[in-house]
């Protein structure tokens, strides 16, 4: 694997699942790779999960780890190439990237999305300029369309919980939320469940379409309800919409769910990648009940970053 940025970048998301979840069994056994290697983990956007279990990470790889808050403590920086810099931004990406990979051998990037701005969003343009102006392997903490750390934690929670001879019915439903969210948890775990064996269905309110080119193919069903029948797992996340961009618009039915709500699933388990607002997101009866596996997700952050970095370290062909 050189860089991390989608599934698109595992060759087998199956093996890379299994690996993950083998190293909850010993998590220093590999404490020796990452000897005298450097992990920079850059942060445009706040982050609490992301940036500990990656740090974490790194030391279970024996790595020397740094962090930088680029967004509070960096140089303002200008992501366009052939820009004339005359504006507030101070250093290019292509000067930072080089620099970057003097000191590090692998660098993680958080940099949420504009949400004003669909076409340079979902280019990815800032992640790819890093990527290309780097030298060395870049791993994604979140980027403007996509989360694909969060994505693969998450599929670590359905193999370790689900162990019947038929796929899963897994559910992602749109939540309401007081602000508007990127689209970019929603995104890549659909991208995840089309790679591993469940049947996925989205629902969410009319109006809240995500982008099809992570949803080609996936069922959608817009009455809540009914897509909750027989569901073993509910991936409950908020979303702004595609359509028009970063906005929210107006939802008539209540999307809230509940334990009401859940009864007519296959006593599913609830997810959600947190933070979460709770009781406008997800009520506490679920979020704190006996099928909530929220605990289980933020845990397996660290080994799902874990199995990332020891794959590059390795140079894997995976
Ligand atoms: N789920 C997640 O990415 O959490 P943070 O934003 O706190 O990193």
């Amino acid at each position: 694997m050189k860089n991390f940025t989608s599934v698109h970048d595992v060759k087998n998301p199956d093996k890379l699942i299994r690996e993950a979840i083998s190293l909850k069994k010993n998590p220093w056994k590999n404490v020796a790779l990452g000897k005298n290697k450097t992990l920079g983990l850059i942060f445009l956007n706040p982050s609490l999960r992301t940036r500990l279990s990656s740090q974490k990470a790194g030391q279970l790889l024996g790595m020397n780890v740094i962090v930088m808050n680029m967004d509070k403590e960096g140089w303002a920086l200008e992501w366009i190439d052939g820009a004339v810099m005359n504006t507030n931004k101070t250093e290019h990406i292509k000067d930072a990237a080089m620099v970057l990979s003097k000191y590090c051998d692998i660098i993680g990037m958080r940099a949420f999305p504009t949400l004003t701005d669909r076409e340079a969003d979902y280019s990815e343009h800032v992640m790819k300029q890093l990527v290309k102006y780097a030298t060395v392997p870049v791993v994604s903490l979140e980027s403007a369309t996509l989360h694909p750390l969060q994505s693969l934690a998450d599929s670590m929670c359905m193999y370790e919980k689900w162990h019947k001879n038929k796929k899963p019915k897994v559910v992602l439903t749109w939540a309401p939320h007081v602000k508007a969210l990127p689209q970019a948890v929603a995104n890549s775990f659909s991208e995840w469940m089309q790679a591993i064996p469940v049947d996925f269905v989205i629902t969410h309110p009319k109006g809240y379409e995500l982008s099809s080119t992570f949803t080609k193919g996936v069922k959608i069903e817009n009455d809540q309800a009914k897509a909750l029948k027989g569901a073993d797992f509910v991936y409950v996340k908020n979303w702004s919409a595609y359509e028009p961009y970063g906005q929210m618009p107006t939802v008539e039915k209540d999307w809230l769910l509940s334990a009401k709500k859940m009864e007519t699933t296959n006593n599913a388990y609830i997810m959600h990648c947190l933070p979460v607002r709770r009781n406008v997101e997800v009520p506490d009866e679920l979020l704190d009940g006996k099928r909530s596996l929220i605990s289980l997700q933020a845990e397996n952050r660290l080994y799902a970053a874990t199995a990332v970095f020891k794959k590059i370290l390795e140079k894997s062909k995976d």
